[in-house]
């Protein structure tokens, strides 16, 4: 029986009534549909409309649905179901006969979609925050192990100033850092309960809302059953988290693609992540970071899908919210499956580190040091900038580096020079003067490593409150 037929004199297109339905993909919420329906069925109980030998068997006919729908996909096949609140429905009549239409009573899918939408982005966020935190886990091993090697750092894709490998990594750590305090701030808000807002104007029985909230482990009830049924503000919150992480894995992918090439050579792509050339025999393609990087794009269309969707449609509920479950449903699926992929790869692959630390010792990037050195002995530093500029191209000129250059060479761009610049000029020296809070300093990545190994373990400390 269709959930609405009454005033209906007609039956539907067939076509259309094939296409409406969303079942084809909300079957997938069906674990919450289940858990929603029941906290609403023990506060029909306490409403005084369901019996306890009521309640009891629906509850035991809801527990056989999800067990079956968990067990066994045929379950799932069904060309009748509307979508999972009319299946869940017709399977509880199936089950229970008449008794199983009882629990509608008082509540409306507005309500219904909205709470297992809430579920399913609770439980995404709590799943995905463990995946960060492997991959967090992994960056920092590597940096960890990258000791005190060095590497160049670039602005414009330009050789700008040496930097430790580990400190190149944490950055990444601390944008995946950020993308998870994003999800957990999400995952705050969106905590609320809709059950008993009805279809838009709040349920027509006095339902206990708090008990029904607390029961799905909600913070509290949502406080206006319009925005309550119609808003799907945490879905674009989520997604667009999502695409902001999709960014992050794309830019880092983009670098280890560049550092992959045999022009940069920093990097040795592990085999069990790279794939060959069905034509050029030499060939190992970095296909994981490749595809990687589309996937962030996939996400931003995901989360515009999802935007563009909520945009403009008044309040309260409208078929079109409809719509926004397949983008949500695929932006999650596309980082689950992801996360544990590059860990694998960040786990296997190598870095060379002798080339990055001869880049890192080339191409005057000690240039901005040796200016410091002037500026230190009392040369304002846009004299000392033009000076060292002059000193690099007369170097450039002869084919040799700064350091290269004889002390009277320097003496005629600057009497201050004196043979302690020299000292001033090693990878080693230059690292160190970096010596500020954020800075690439061994001894401030050395601090760094310790204080994002706390943040990480507070992480993890909150995957094992939620969980
Ligand atoms: N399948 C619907 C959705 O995903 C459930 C809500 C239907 N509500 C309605 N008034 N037709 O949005």
């Amino acid at each position: 029986m269709k959930m609405w037929s009454g005033r209906f004199r007609k039956p539907l297109d067939p076509a259309f009534e094939k296409w409406q339905r969303s079942f084809g993909f909300d079957h997938r919420l069906l674990a919450y549909e289940v858990e929603a329906s029941g906290a609403h069925a023990r506060g029909l109980k306490s409403a005084g409309i369901l019996t306890s030998d009521e309640l009891i068997s629906i509850l035991k006919g809801l527990e056989e649905i999800g067990k079956r729908g968990a067990e066994d996909t045929n379950f799932l096949e069904d060309d009748e179901a509307e979508d999972v609140h009319h299946f869940v429905e017709k399977q509880l009549v199936a089950i229970l006969g008449d008794t199983g239409y009882k629990l509608h009573s008082g509540r409306s899918r507005n309500e219904q979609i909205a709470t297992d939408l809430r579920l399913f982005v609770r439980a995404t966020i709590d799943q995905l925050t463990t995946e960060i935190s492997e991959w967090l886990t992994v960056l920092l091993e590597r940096a960890e192990r990258a000791g005190n090697s060095a590497m160049p750092a670039y602005t414009h894709l330009q050789r700008a100033e040496p930097v430790l490998v580990a400190h190149w990594l944490l950055a990444y750590l601390e944008m995946f850092l950020r993308d998870a305090g994003r999800i957990a701030d999400c995952r705050k808000r969106l905590n609320e309960c809709p059950l008993g807002s009805g279809a838009v104007a709040g349920a027509t029985l006095t339902l206990d809302r708090r008990t029904m909230a607390r029961d799905l482990e909600f913070d509290r009830p949502t406080l206006n059953s319009m925005d309550a049924t119609s808003d799907r503000d945490f879905v674009l919150e989520f997604a667009n988290s999502l695409s902001m992480i999709g960014i992050h894995l794309s830019r880092w992918a983009e670098e280890m693609i560049l550092f992959s090439t045999q022009e940069f050579n920093f990097v040795q792509l592990p085999e069990s992540y790279s794939t060959g050339s069905s034509a050029m025999p030499q060939k190992k393609n970095a296909d994981l970071l490749e595809l990687t990087r589309a996937k962030a794009a996939r996400l931003i269309g995901n989360s515009t899908a999802l935007t563009v969707t909520l945009k403009g449609l008044p309040l309260a509920y409208n078929k079109d919210l409809q719509e926004m479950q397949v983008p949500l449903f695929e932006a999650a699926d596309t980082l689950l499956f992801l996360f544990p992929l590059i860990v694998g790869f960040m786990n296997e692959v190598e870095f060379n580190y002798e080339r990055m630390q001869a880049a890192a010792e080339s191409s005057f990037m000690n240039a901005w040091a040796a200016a410091t050195y002037l500026v230190q002995h009392g040369v304002p530093f846009r004299l000392a900038h033009e000076q060292i500029g002059k000193a690099v191209q007369i170097a450039i000129e002869k084919h040799c580096e700064l350091q290269d250059l004889s002390l009277d060479e320097l003496r005629e761009l600057n009497p201050a020079f004196a043979q302690d610049f020299y000292s001033c000029l090693t990878l080693q020296s230059v690292l160190e003067i970096h010596d500020v809070p954020g800075g690439t300093a061994p001894r401030r990545v050395k601090h760094a490593i310790a204080d994002a190994k706390l943040r990480l373990a507070s992480l993890r400390e909150e995957i094992h409150a939620n969980a």
